[in-house]
């Protein structure tokens, strides 16, 4: 069922039942952190390996103490600077997190979301919810109610709709562990906008296969079923791979003209805009998914702002063996 009821939506996490939950990165698969076999559930929905841990969602940074063992000032500063927003921050946990949100790690990720609805949601539970995107593992992040329906439609109880996510990529998550700040994953929140709070740039820990800092993180991920190439030169890469009769899709910053027969180019905006570009490309690779094309190239972007996490989602997106 799909509404913007909250209390039909507590009603159901409190009842143990599994609600999708918007965002303004995607939306979240949402249960009670209290409710072991309500986490179980989330990983089955998603077919999630349990070594990949879940994010813990609260109202604010004062609703996240009985769950965190201390706040240090880098943490602090960033908390006080971004949420709520599309940060989240790793901690120490306290026992109140069991080991199947946190997948036996002895820390725990936290965030407070942008969005109205979902804020009103944590502020009449009165207590956590862990969500991770409400995707299936592997593919890509639902930044609508109806994205979610198409996918986890069986799986959840009630979709709560808050209309299309408005930063349309996953939170960027910072460890600020021992005072020392290291993203562990780009996103919604760009490197610029920390470096501002901060007064440096901090140290970029991505997670690689060797090297899962963030343990979700695999090479690939968000991908499409349609084989996708990421290329520094979009329409180079598009006239060697495509072949006479092929469909395909460009996926560029800004429109591109004279293209060959048979390719159709989606600009994630007109005007080179790259918070608009985050807020479309998944959907757009959704869309094209359908299409059941013979292949997608994107044209990676420009390494500043939210391009940043868009190259990251779509060089992952891309992976091959
Ligand atoms: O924007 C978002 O963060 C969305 C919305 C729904 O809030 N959630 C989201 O969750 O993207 P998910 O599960 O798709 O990604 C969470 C990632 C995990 O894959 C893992 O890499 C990292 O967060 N993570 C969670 N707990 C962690 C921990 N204790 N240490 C390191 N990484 C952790
Ligand atoms: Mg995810």
């Amino acid at each position: 069922m799909i509404g913007s009821s909250v209390s039909e939506a507590a009603a159901n996490l409190k009842a143990g039942k599994l609600v999708a939950i918007p965002t303004e990165t995607v939306y979240g698969l949402a249960a009670l952190i209290r409710l072991d076999e309500s986490v179980v559930q989330i990983f089955k929905a998603k077919n999630r390996p349990a070594f990949d841990p879940l994010i813990v969602h609260v109202p604010s940074l004062e609703a996240a103490k009985p769950y965190i063992r201390e706040v240090n000032s880098e943490a602090k500063k960033l908390a006080d600077a971004f949420w709520p927003g599309p940060l989240t921050l790793l901690f120490e946990k306290s026992d109140q997190v069991s080991d199947l949100v946190s997948s036996g790690l002895p820390t725990v990720a936290v965030r407070v979301p942008q969005h109205e609805i979902t804020l009103r949601l944590l502020q009449a539970l009165g207590e956590p919810v862990a969500a991770p995107s409400a995707n299936p593992f592997g593919y890509v992040s639902p930044t609508t109610a109806a994205h979610v329906a198409q996918q986890l439609g069986k799986e959840v109880a009630y979709i709560l709709d808050g209309g299309p996510a408005k930063v349309g990529l996953e939170s960027t998550i910072v460890s600020c562990l021992n005072n020392e700040v290291k993203v562990l994953r780009l996103g919604g929140l760009s490197l610029e906008q920390l470096s501002e709070v901060l007064g440096y740039t901090p140290e970029l820990q991505l997670s690689t296969h060797s090297n899962p800092q963030a343990p979700g993180q695999l090479d690939k991920h968000y991908a499409t079923h349609t084989p996708l190439y990421l290329s520094d030169a979009g329409l180079e890469e598009l006239k060697t791979r495509m072949k006479p009769g092929q469909k395909w899709a460009l996926i560029s910053l800004n429109p591109l003209a004279d293209l060959p027969e048979g390719c159709t180019n989606y600009p994630l905006s007109q005007s080179g805009n790259l918070d608009e570009a985050a807020s479309k490309l998944f959907a757009l690779m959704r869309n094209l998914d359908e299409l059941k094309l013979d292949g997608i190239v994107a044209e990676r972007l420009p390494d500043k702002g939210l391009g940043r996490a868009i190259n990251d989602r779509l060089h992952r997106a891309a992976y091959r063996m």
